[in-house]
């Protein structure tokens, strides 16, 4: 079942990238209930800009096209699900996909804010910030999620950033959050704090507010740099990809074992990337020869063209993505060890930190010629796989 009804229309909607299980749609009830609630309260919308925060698959962006809206996702993934729904259904009027690490325009009036409330509280935060150099005392800003996601420290930061604060009643066990700005516009002086820095041996480690483990080291990444130092798999190559490159950790170790290595960082996610290249600068002085690339896994973000070269690579590193929902986590998982299969030059090598309940070795066995545990401990194993 791919129609989502709104009071604003009927419209066929697919998650991207496409996903294997068939529990899982393009929305949810915290959608439905936004749309439902805003069509209630406003037969006329607000004038002035609209801005869509998170909208991971379109559901509000088709449903709210008329108002040609901007939508601030941090996946580029996401924006690319909404082109595509936008094309699914022939909508014809534009919509304007902004960057998470990029600031909402100044200067036009915004009239209504939707939030999809994120997970990551940091990146609510950031957004919030910023959202309050923007609006005025008439934006009606709307937020959503799912019940359980919504806490006292959410409804805090509203208020601290935004103004006063009330929730609706829970309906499928899905929330609203309206919120009054009570800041004059562009008067906030309470500045975002993200991004923020932690060291790592002793050098600084930038962060966006969405980047993977963005306050401290991920455990999973610290086995995996130890077991760099003690492998030295970077020593030998010449070209080399941080897939899922996150705050480029990663690729920063190699690139110290092997100063004439050139990096590829790779993530769906702007901030991760933007976080990346600020790292590689502020170690290294300079970006070049490294390149920084938004994909799907080693795809470009529309799933079109190949963002290496197949066989040109000699190194890839991957701590891969894990998620609430199991299948998605294990699909993109299998997604990067499928492509960088096709990546790696003969002899190259794919090096793999994952949970120790993930049984990936199956899976890189029939991928790979050369399969080897590297390295494991209580909680994580490092598969180290070469190409013949
Ligand atoms: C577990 S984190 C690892 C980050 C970093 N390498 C580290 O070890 O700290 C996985 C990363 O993969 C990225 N990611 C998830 N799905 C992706 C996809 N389909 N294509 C590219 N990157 C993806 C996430 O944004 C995240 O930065």
């Amino acid at each position: 079942m791919t129609i989502f009804s709104s009071l604003y229309g009927e419209f066929s909607l697919q998650r991207y990238p496409a996903t294997s299980d068939p529990n899982l749609q393009a929305w949810e009830a915290a959608d439905r209930y936004l749309l439902h609630t805003l069509a209630d309260r406003y037969s006329v919308l607000p004038d002035g800009a609209t801005v869509i925060c998170n909208d991971e698959f379109g559901a509000l962006t088709t449903a709210l096209h008329l108002q040609e809206p901007w939508v601030w996702n941090d996946s580029a993934l996401a924006h690319q699900a909404i082109a595509n729904n936008y094309e699914r259904n022939s909508l014809t009027s534009s919509w304007s996909a902004l960057p998470s690490i990029d600031d909402m325009p100044s200067g036009t009036p915004i009239g209504l804010v939707l939030i999809k409330i994120p997970k990551n509280l940091s990146l609510l935060e950031d957004q919030l910030a910023r959202l309050a150099k923007v609006v005025s005392g008439s934006t009606i800003v709307i937020g959503a999620a799912k019940a359980k996601h919504i806490h006292t420290s959410t409804l805090t930061f509203f208020e601290r950033y935004l103004g006063e604060t009330t929730t609706s009643l829970a309906k499928q066990k899905a929330r609203l959050i309206f919120c009054t700005p009570t800041k004059k516009i562009g008067l906030s002086s309470v500045e975002s704090p993200w991004p923020k820095t932690f060291a790592y041996d002793g050098r600084p480690v930038s962060n966006h507010a969405n980047v993977f483990s963005h306050r401290k080291l991920d455990q999973g990444t610290r086995f995996l740099l130890e077991q760099m130092q003690r492998n030295n798999w970077a020593s030998e190559a010449a070209t080399a990809i941080d897939l899922g490159c996150g705050n480029a950790l990663l690729g920063l170790q190699a690139i110290s074992q092997n100063s004439a290595l050139a990096c590829t960082f790779v993530d769906r996610s702007y901030m991760a990337l933007d976080s990346a290249r600020r790292n590689v600068v502020q170690w290294f002085g300079r970006q070049e020869p490294h390149q920084f690339l938004l994909g799907d896994a080693l795809r470009s973000v529309d799933g079109k063209q190949r963002l290496v070269q197949d066989g040109s690579v000699d190194l890839v590193l991957c701590n891969p993505p894990f998620h609430d929902n199991h299948v998605m986590g294990e699909e993109s998982a299998r997604k990067m060890f499928t492509q960088a299969a096709g990546a790696l030059a003969p002899g190259g090598r794919l090096v793999v930190v994952a949970n120790r309940h993930l049984h990936y070795h199956s899976v890189l066995k029939k991928l790979f010629t050369s399969y080897e545990l590297a390295a494991s401990n209580k909680k994580f194993v490092v598969h180290s796989c070469q190409k013949v």
